[in-house]
């Protein structure tokens, strides 16, 4: 089970969500997405939004069975959507510390998926928690410019939090997104990147294209929209990462240039 966190908006936690999620379905995994965003952009960006739908909001208030809430978008691909409730847990006041627990509880042993992947939204609040709790790994998107590092010494702190509270270790993942090979900046982020979390930044960039930016909005994932471009190419190579466990090296990274 993999959180894809970042309190920072708009680095690509939906995108990678979204497209990694069928890329490891296309491989034959059987994965379960979860929307775990009161934005629902996963769920548009599956093109699976629906009016008065359940979801993992009813799920996690107790009102509704994962059977009830979760929806088959395509062939090994499934999806808890975030329903429209969602917003409330985020501001739930009872409940102490019980309340980011919710989803892990909620969820109980699914056996089921080959991967867990939830979206995150852009906050570090009850929600976030809950999806840590739930997780062993964590990945965290990080786009290629200079305000994407400013935000990761907090994220940092809150994995440390959490690692202390529940003594155990989170692992963490880091993919640079919005990627652009030619930009000294982008360059300079990836190599700060690898001086931070050596040995868990994956391999393979997600490089900025349009295609990826557009394909959303015709609720379908990059290999429906174009199969053959640079985002389709740079999430199948992800999903190979992911499940073969493949980070850069920094020896790697000085022949690469
Ligand atoms: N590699 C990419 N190339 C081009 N556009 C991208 C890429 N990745 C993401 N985008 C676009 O950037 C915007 C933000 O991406 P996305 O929604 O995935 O980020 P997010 O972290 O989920 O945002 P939020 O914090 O609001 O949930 C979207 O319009 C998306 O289509
Ligand atoms: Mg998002």
């Amino acid at each position: 089970m993999l959180a894809v966190m970042n309190q920072k908006g708009g680095v690509g936690k939906t995108t990678t969500t979204l497209n990694l999620g069928h890329a490891l379905a296309r491989q034959g995994r059987r994965v379960l997405a979860i929307d775990l965003d009161p934005q629902a952009h996963l769920t548009a960006g599956l093109g699976a939004l629906r009016r008065n739908q359940p979801g993992v909001d009813v799920l996690m208030l107790g009102e509704a069975s994962l059977e009830d809430a979760v929806v088959t978008v395509r062939d090994n691909l499934d999806l808890l959507p975030a329903g429209e409730r969602l917003g409330e847990l985020e501001h739930l006041q009872d409940g102490g510390a019980r309340r980011g627990f919710l989803l892990r509880d909620a969820l109980g042993e699914v056996a089921d998926y080959d991967a867990i992947l939830i979206d995150c939204p852009p906050s570090s609040g009850i929600l976030g928690m809950n999806a840590l709790l739930a997780c062993r790994e964590v990945l965290i998107p990080v786009a290629g410019d200079f305000f994407s590092l400013q935000g990761l010494a907090r994220l940092m702190a809150i994995f440390t939090h959490i690692e202390e509270t529940l003594k155990r270790e989170i692992h963490k993942w880091v993919v640079l997104t919005r990627f652009h090979a030619r930009r000294r900046l982008a360059r300079e982020v990836r190599e700060k990147l690898l001086d931070h979390f050596p040995g868990q930044v994956l391999c393979t960039p997600i490089r900025e294209s349009v295609a990826l930016a557009e394909s959303p909005g015709f609720g379908q994932t990059i290999f429906e929209y174009q199969a053959r471009s640079n985002g389709a190419l740079d999430y199948q190579a992800l999903a190979d990462d992911v499940w073969q466990r493949r980070t850069l090296s920094v020896e790697e990274m000085s022949h690469a240039g």
